[in-house]
């Protein structure tokens, strides 16, 4: 809780509304979007966004990375990394903090992290792959994971449409840059990942699950598709 005084006025006291604070109410919604009331409220009684300051790690997400890897166990100390949709790049910290060197990319900026190298742009752009595999430096990845989210627009099937086109992109980068028996990780949306697409990741990976780890919302549609044991199949 702090002061603020004006002279003349009577001190008013603004009341400093944490994530730590417990089971609170958004009682002022005056002049904000009933969605951005919704979106704050939701941020300020949400355990993970509590969790996530008191660790001191970007987003919320990092805890679905984390979960994933509990149940999967794929991370590991010196490995290859490759981050795409970094930002704010909860799931480059834990990446780093376990040990890994981290390459990450975003459409928006990012704030530096020890052991990642990251870069600003879009993945679909044509020269996206050229400029990762430039940062990869001609090492391979031992882990692509792709968190990359377009923009939903409430349209069920454009939302599956364009989700579906970005794990895609990242699968055929996937396979030109990761190591026999590495892991691929991408979010898809709820339904999971279409038979041709699940089919082909088959053909590339020893085993191929779905997965929405707690930390996921459970009115969020998104869950990730996840390849374990990369094979180079011509
Ligand atoms: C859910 S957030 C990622 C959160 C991140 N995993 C973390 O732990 O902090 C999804 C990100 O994907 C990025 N994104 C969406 N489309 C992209 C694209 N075409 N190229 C690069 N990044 C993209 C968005 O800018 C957004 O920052």
């Amino acid at each position: 809780m702090s002061e603020e005084k004006t002279p003349g006025k009577k001190p008013r006291v603004k009341h400093k509304r944490t994530a730590r604070d417990p089971g609170q109410n958004v009682k002022t919604a005056k002049g904000r979007k009933s969605s951005s009331t919704q979106w704050l409220k939701r941020q300020l009684n949400d355990p993970y966004v509590r969790e996530a300051e008191l660790k001191g790690y970007r987003s919320r997400a990092a805890f679905k990375l984390l979960e994933m890897d509990e149940k999967l166990d794929f991370l590991r100390k010196g490995q290859v990394i490759v981050d795409l949709g970094a930002a704010p790049g909860g799931w480059s910290q834990i990446a780093a903090q376990r040990g890994a060197k981290v390459v990450a990319i975003d459409l928006l900026e990012m704030d530096e992290l020890p052991d990642v190298d990251f870069a600003q742009m879009d993945f679909t752009d044509d020269d996206a792959v050229e400029k990762l595999l430039a940062m990869l430096g001609g090492r391979k990845a031992d882990c692509v994971l792709s968190d990359m989210a377009p923009n939903t627009i409430g349209h069920k099937q454009t939302d599956h449409i364009r989700i579906m086109a970005l794990a895609e992109m990242a699968f055929d980068f996937a396979k030109d840059v990761l190591t026999p028996g590495g892991t691929f990780i991408t979010k898809v949306r709820q339904g999971g990942a279409e038979g041709a697409f699940l089919k082909a990741l088959k053909v590339h990976f020893k085993t191929v699950k779905h997965i929405k780890p707690p930390a996921s919302r459970k009115d969020s549609a998104e869950m990730y598709v996840v390849g374990l044991g990369f094979k180079a199949v011509e």
